[in-house]
């Protein structure tokens, strides 16, 4: 039942291939701002990395021949609710090609591929169910033949996708190439004289077999998915109009046994990370250098650059440290660098990674032998260590272990180099915390840890993770809130009265009915509910006419990452990884900006996105819409997408918090996880992005963390996001919520439960067949003893009015609760 409750609700009733010919004229235009197209265009193309290039790139006017079928069945972007856009157009590799006046192709083999392609038509699947790969034309060596006598390079391209509820697995096709793929490679690249690989991807793939060809192949691309602009994207790189300027967000291993995590991914009921904070590079570079085959920051450009650090490695008063580095473009064309800041940590009591990202700054463009002084800076709190066993002392505690912390510059995190250090001369004790959501118990397993050794070289070893020691019934019994006060004048208000400033908004909320309040902490049940826009991914707010009568009034959401998902014609964005791989949060910003005003303009108040769950494994189905194994990164992309899509007045949505990082059994699976990996990794970018953007909205994960769902967490949704950051919006459901009754007090169960944890919002808002209230978990615990209380309710409700009045009357920090 559960699964298909979900799927009903996850497709929202419709998907792009639904669209009829009567459905076509509610899409309304088709046209796309100028300025905005342009923006999706230069992100893709920006986004792209270029892993190897021996002089092959740019091409030149010479004919190429095109291989792969994907140039004409090209991947957009992935599936699910972070793909699936109604888009008025899309461009492939060979459109991009025919827009672009300075490339050339072999048109008769483009031709046997279309027809092939047309003949062939990939089966869209459905749900959970779409294809990871496009069966490959099989080529005949007459094909290649005839192709060779018109061309010297070819291009070959391949594709995969993955998506919500479809992970990719391994398996041919999926992250492990197909032999007719491998056949295509070798066959190709055994007679062309100049091979150019492009893959068309949203997660990273298998690259087993590179080293077999690497001699063959001269150039080699993660072009990702880019949106509705891929082609013009892809070929504005191969042409030299763009130089590319995109790196890697996650680092490539050789085989997929080399990731850290690949022995603890794809459990049914739970995953234990034991990799604990060595994630991604974290993990390489202190560990397996050599299971590396592209580093974490890697990306190469059509010129060179020659980067030096031109003041001292110091601290100021404020505990910055701020880096003058200047960049010279050494080369012949124009182009612009990422300058990546590393630490490296002293290992102390506690073991730390041999290197973790805590700056980075993108140039602008450079030409050719000028130099641009950049400023990098950075602040000693990226660098600090989170102590959740006592072995510091410090117990539930960020320290400085005493020691050098190195600081590195470069341009991926192994080239950077030592420029300075600063020593820290006894421990010190930054910031002391609570526990949180440790590792039950019964669950206890045995993490990863470092061992230094001296030769500077670390050594694997594995010790008990950290349990819980508090107990969370007390912690939540002494944070239930109190009622609010009513009004001294008793009557009936509305908002406007709020706006007056005849009430505040507590008041006006002591004012509402039980049923009015319940009504507040539900959406309107269905997605594409009647409320809102059509093809909405559903409604919350003002759901009841008594609420509407009062001036609440419906708030519309819709997904999501790629795209604004309603029954309209909208803009498909580069996905996720695509945009974080431009490491350009000015460039993300303005393509953020263009985005809030769509949605703004379609109707919505509340885009379900960034999706910014931390890239553990390559198998995850929704990486595509993720953007980095490193929190820092992550955090700093969100924020600059938070920033813009906020600019318009409506909301942002950063989700899924958290650990959501797999999609198979995404609603039963618990993530067991040391307090010290979420507060260091998997917490982190949504502490950097929630801290420093204000998003009006937060979505909770499917998943459990260490025991308890997402959508249940109190010390997660309570005392980390509100408590210890501040946050003062909306939290959401996922789109479900798993019927649970709260071991610590039986009295509540379902919305109850969830309440308790200030998870303010069942999204879309229950099962279709309720009429009212929801599952009438609510209303059923408030009148128990030891069930939610009267004020639990209100402090919900007053957090969804906040935004109410925010899209009403747009003074956003009037409605805030504190000053
Ligand atoms: C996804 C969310 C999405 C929601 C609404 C869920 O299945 O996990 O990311 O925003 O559906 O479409």
């Amino acid at each position: 039942m559960d699964n298909d409750y979900l799927l009903s609700q996850a497709t929202g009733g419709f998907v792009n291939t639904d669209i009829d010919e009567k459905m076509k004229e509610e899409l309304g235009s088709k046209e796309l701002p100028e300025d905005y197209v342009k923006l999706m265009r230069d992100v893709a193309a920006e986004g792209i990395v270029m892993l190897k290039n021996d002089g092959v790139l740019p091409l030149s006017s010479e004919t190429v021949s095109i291989f792969g079928r994907v140039q004409y069945d090209y991947f957009y972007v992935g599936n699910g609710s972070g793909g699936d856009v109604i888009t008025p157009y899309q461009v492939n590799l060979l459109e991009g090609f025919d827009n672009t006046s300075k490339l050339n192709y072999n048109k008769e083999l483009a031709e046997i591929y279309t027809t092939w392609c047309k003949n062939n038509k990939p089966d869209p699947g459905s749900w959970g169910t779409w294809p990871t790969n496009y069966e490959e034309m099989p080529l005949t060596d007459e094909i290649i033949k005839n192709a060779r006598s018109k061309s010297n390079t070819a291009v070959l391209i391949i594709g995969r996708s993955a998506g919500e509820d479809r992970d990719s697995t391994l398996t041919e096709g999926s992250f492990y190439l197909t032999k007719i793929e491998e056949k295509m490679i070798e066959d190709v690249s055994s007679v062309f004289e100049k091979v150019v690989l492009l893959i068309n991807s949203g997660n990273i793939i298998d690259f087993s077999w590179y080293e077999k060809y690497e001699n063959k192949i001269n150039a080699l691309l993660y072009v990702w998915q880019g949106g509705i602009e891929s082609g013009n994207a892809v070929c504005d790189t191969l042409s030299g109009d763009k130089n590319p300027s995109g790196k890697l967000t996650t680092a490539i291993a050789r085989n997929y046994s080399d990731y850290p995590s690949s022995e603890n991914f794809g459990g049914e009921e739970f995953n234990n990370y034991v990799e604990d904070i060595y994630v991604g590079y974290r993990y390489f570079e202190t560990f397996a250098p050599e299971a590396v085959l592209f580093p974490f920051g890697f990306g190469l450009s059509y010129t060179t650059f020659d980067i030096s650090v031109v003041n001292e490695v110091e601290l100021d008063e404020d505990n910055e440290i701020h880096l003058k580095v200047s960049v010279t473009n050494t080369g012949v064309v124009a182009g612009a660098e990422v300058i990546q800041v590393y630490h490296n940590p002293p290992q102390g009591v506690l073991g730390k990674p041999a290197r973790a990202l805590i700056a980075f700054t993108k140039t602008n463009e450079i030409k050719p032998g000028s130099t641009e002084i950049v400023k990098c800076a950075t602040h000693t709190d990226y660098m600090m260590s989170y102590d959740d066993s006592g072995k510091t002392g410090f117990k539930s505690a960020y320290v400085f272990e005493a020691g050098k912390y190195e600081i590195y510059v470069g341009n991926s995190v192994r080239s950077a180099k030592k420029i300075g250090s600063i020593e820290v001369d006894e421990l010190i004790l930054r910031y002391q915390m609570t526990e949180v959501a440790a590792v039950e118990e019964k669950n206890k397993f045995k993490r990863l840890v470092a061992k230094a050794n001296a030769d500077g070289s670390f050594l694997k070893e594995y010790e008990d993770t950290p349990t819980r020691t508090v107990s969370l019934k007390e912690q939540i019994l002494a944070q239930i809130p109190e009622e609010f006060t009513k009004p001294t004048e008793p009557g009936e208000y509305s908002l406007n009265d709020i706006k007056e400033g005849k009430i505040t908004i507590e008041e006006f909320v002591a004012t509402l009915d039980i049923n009015e309040l319940e009504a507040l902490t539900r959406g309107d049940y269905i997605m594409n509910s009647p409320l809102g826009a059509p093809g909405n991914a559903g409604v919350f707010g003002g759901i009841t006419e008594s609420l509407r009568k009062k001036g609440v009034i419906p708030i519309t959401t819709s997904d999501g990452p790629s795209g604004v998902r309603l029954r309209r014609y909208a803009a498909q964005l580069p996905c996720g990884l695509a945009i974080a791989s431009t490491w350009n949060g000015r460039l993300v910003e303005k393509l953020a900006t263009e985005q809030g005003k769509e949605l703004d303009e379609k109707g919505s108040h509340v885009l379900l996105a960034p999706g910014m769950n931390i890239l553990r494994n390559p198998l995850c189905g929704r990486n595509f819409e993720y953007y980095s194994e490193d929190p820092f990164l992550s955090g700093r992309i969100a924020m600059f997408m938070v920033e813009g899509l906020q600019s318009h007045g409506k909301s942002a949505c950063p989700k899924h918090f958290v650990c959501n990082n797999q999609e198979q059994f995404r609603s039963i699976n618990d993530s067991r996880v040391s307090e010290r990996a979420l507060r260091e990794i998997y917490l982190k970018g949504f502490e950097y992005c929630i801290k420093y953007t204000e998003p009006n909205h937060v979505m909770t994960s499917y998943n459990k963390i260490n025991g308890v769902w997402g959508h249940y967490h109190f010390e997660l949704c309570n005392t980390v996001l509100r408590d210890e950051w501040g946050y003062e919006g909306t939290v959401l459901t996922d789109w479900w919520m798993k019927p649970c009754v709260d071991p610590d007090f039986p009295n509540l169960s379902n919305d109850a439960y969830r309440i308790r944890a200030q998870v303010d919002v069942l999204m879309p808002g229950g099962f279709a067949h309720f009429e009212t209230h929801g599952d009438g978990s609510l209303l059923e615990s408030y009148n128990k003893e030891d069930g939610v209380t009267l004020g639990e309710i209100q402090r919900s409700a007053a957090n969804v009015l906040r935004f109410v009045m925010y899209v009403l009357y747009d003074k956003p920090h009037t409605w805030k609760r504190r000053s």
